[in-house]
């Protein structure tokens, strides 16, 4: 196969990437020119088939496409609630027989050519954002925004002006990268994403480094706390938990986490010290004005996204009004929050959004002087830091995980985790 078949044949490449001088695929690799690392040519991984039917199947394994790529023998991965938004078919593009998967970690078992930081048998953590370290964004450490990691980058251009960086195991929009929820993963830019794992350090203590660790921690840094803030948490979900965490990290005097899972609020009052209210039995406004002697909270993080769920007329307006196309997103936290902070105040949102939503309350933003921050997290900038917090005993980030199991039995860590059964908080996979 000749480098323009090859290219061709692999999903995502595309002119927009060549066209800004990005060289994705090494014309003298070519596919399935090598026995699989280990295992032989098949491994293990879970497709993607439509709304909430995903299936482990036997795939081809990965290679080398590109110089500076790199195989993982994948050794431990966990299921998003960011997955959540493609198991339920809320994210376009997807194909079927995708493999999913954005937080893995793993052991070197193949290195391109130009991989020079990483050796055979190194244990990395990955980022969920593939980012070339290179690009003016990557420069600027806002990595998940990388100019050249998107081989689809003219379809996201055409829905939101330019392209943010790839993504693994996260549709076409996002590049058609094969994910981590598998036996082995194709890692590109492997100098710039791989992490290595200090010694003595367990995958359950670093795999989070790579997603919902620093995805809490930067979405607690973009409210500007400043000693003695309170901070309200919406969705006390893992990443309204390590937001949390993080709140008190940088300084907040009172965090509070707002849910309606009774083992959810829990974790968020025992394990990370969070006043919590329950969104269906109190009034979510009335008692952050209660907390606050009336003023509201400093800031406010939306850990909830695009699937939110509520109380009353307004959650029904918006899931009728998803249903029916006539908006993506469902914004009913995110309106609340709106509402609940207190004046000059700062909203985060950590919590993913893909399209439109209605109702957007800019007014309430503007004459109350909000300041809004959002967006995927640079995850590669927060990892060193935050890996030093845990190896400082600081923080333990396996204090979320609820269920370990096999990746066979991934597909019911989905079933649990999207309608919260079982307790499931966060799902902990070894493949
Ligand atoms: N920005 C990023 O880079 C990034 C990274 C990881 C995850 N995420 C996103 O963060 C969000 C949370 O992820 P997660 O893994 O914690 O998911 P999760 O599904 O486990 O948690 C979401 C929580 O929000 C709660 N919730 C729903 N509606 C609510 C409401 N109206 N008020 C208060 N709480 C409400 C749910 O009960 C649930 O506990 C998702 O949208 C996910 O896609 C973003
Ligand atoms: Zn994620
Ligand atoms: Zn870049």
């Amino acid at each position: 196969m000749n480098a323009a078949a090859l290219a061709a044949a692999v999903p995502g490449n595309a002119a927009s990437a060549h066209a800004r001088g990005v060289f994705l695929f090494h014309p003298t690799i070519t596919r399935g020119a090598r026995i699989g690392p280990g295992k032989g040519p098949v491994m293990k991984a879970l497709r993607w088939y439509g709304k909430q039917d995903v299936r482990v199947e036997t795939v081809p394994d990965p290679t080398i496409l590109h110089p500076q790529d790199a195989i993982l023998k994948v050794t431990a991965c966990a299921i998003c609630g960011s997955d959540l938004h493609l198991y339920d078919g809320m994210i376009p593009t997807m194909e079927k027989g995708d493999i999913l998967g954005h937080e893995f970690m793993g052991v070197v078992v193949e290195t391109g050519p130009e991989v020079q930081g990483l050796s055979i048998g190194d244990r990395v953590v990955v980022p969920f954002n593939i980012a070339c370290g290179r690009c003016f964004f990557c420069k600027n450490q806002m990595f998940s925004l990388c100019d050249n990691s998107n081989p689809n980058a003219h379809m996201a251009e055409s829905a939101y002006g330019y392209s943010p960086s790839g993504l693994f195991g996260y549709s076409h929009l996002f590049g058609g990268y094969a994910g981590g929820q598998a036996e082995y993963v194709r890692v590109p830019f492997a100098d710039v994403g791989g992490f290595k794992v200090p010694e003595g350090m367990s995958d359950e203590q670093v795999l989070f480094l790579g997603d919902i660790f620093p995805t809490g921690y930067m979405a607690a840094e973009n409210c500007n706390i400043v000693p003695g803030d309170t901070v309200a948490v919406w969705g006390c979900g893992p990443v309204g938990l390590f937001a949390i965490k993080s709140a008190y990290m940088l300084g907040a005097r009172q965090v509070v986490g707002i849910d309606r899972y009774p083992e959810r609020l829990e974790k968020a009052r025992v394990d990370c010290g969070a006043t919590i209210i329950n969104y269906e039995h109190s009034n979510v406004l009335e008692a952050l004005k209660e907390l606050t002697q009336g003023r509201g909270p400093d800031s406010c993080i939306d850990a909830v996204g695009m699937e939110a769920h509520g109380v009353g007329l307004e959650f029904w307006y918006d899931r009728i009004k998803q249903a029916v196309m006539a908006q993506t997103d469902r914004p009913t936290a995110f309106r609340e929050i709106i509402k609940a902070c207190r004046k000059g105040g700062a909203v985060s949102v950590p919590g993913v959004y893909g399209g439109f939503i209605d109702k957007f309350p800019l007014g309430a933003a503007f004459n109350k002087g909000l300041t809004l921050r959002m967006g995927q997290t640079h995850t590669h900038r927060y990892m060193r830091g935050l890996c030093e917090r845990i190896m400082a005993g600081e923080i333990d980030p396996s204090f979320v995980i609820s269920h370990r199991m096999s990746l066979d039995e991934a597909p019911q860590g989905y079933d649990m985790f999207v309608h919260k059964t079982a307790g499931c908080i966060k799902v902990f996979i070894t493949p």
